[in-house]
């Protein structure tokens, strides 16, 4: 029965595999494409691409976070591409990140830095990622 589930696992694991990279986002390398709708609903992903993507793309992106290209994260999921050290980060380890970076009371850690974002466009950020991180579970 173990390995029956194993198989099943594996096969259903196997299937999603195929199906991201057949799936893939468009323009996943091309960074002047706005961010890929896969991980955000348009509204946000308009938010990430007029805030936040200035500095967060390219060859070293703010905090290795680059917010307009979405990789295959160590849980198995798509995430943003974020790395620590060379390594990438969870998808839960960027979701709690974000979270942090956008309610923190410190100045200096608070993103985006300028502090522009605010009202609405803040409040529909924050739901965003407070609605990602209660789906998703700590790898
Ligand atoms: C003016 C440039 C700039 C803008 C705009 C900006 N950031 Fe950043 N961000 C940085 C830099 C530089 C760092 C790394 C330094 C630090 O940790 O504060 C950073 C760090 C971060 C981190 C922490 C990453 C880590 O693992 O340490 C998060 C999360 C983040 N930014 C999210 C955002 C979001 C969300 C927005 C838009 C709402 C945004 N940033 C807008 C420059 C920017």
């Amino acid at each position: 029965m173990k390995y029956l589930n194993v198989l099943i696992g594996s096969t259903v694991c196997l299937s999603l595999l195929t199906y991201c990279a057949v799936t893939k986002p468009a323009g996943i390398l091309d960074p002047a494409s706005p961010v890929p709708p896969t991980l955000a609903p348009a509204p946000v992903t308009a938010l990430l691409q007029a805030h936040c993507a200035g500095c967060h793309h390219g060859t070293s992106p703010g905090g290795g976070l680059d917010l307009t290209r979405i990789v295959e994260t160590p849980g198995g999921r798509l995430g943003f591409a974020h790395s620590l050290r060379g390594r990438q980060l969870s998808t839960y380890t960027t979701f709690a990140t974000l979270y942090d970076r956008l309610t923190s009371t410190d100045p200096r850690r608070r993103m985006p830095p300028d502090s522009h974002l605010k009202g609405a466009d803040l409040e529909l950020l924050f739901l965003w990622v407070e609605s990602a991180l209660a789906a998703l579970s700590p790898e």
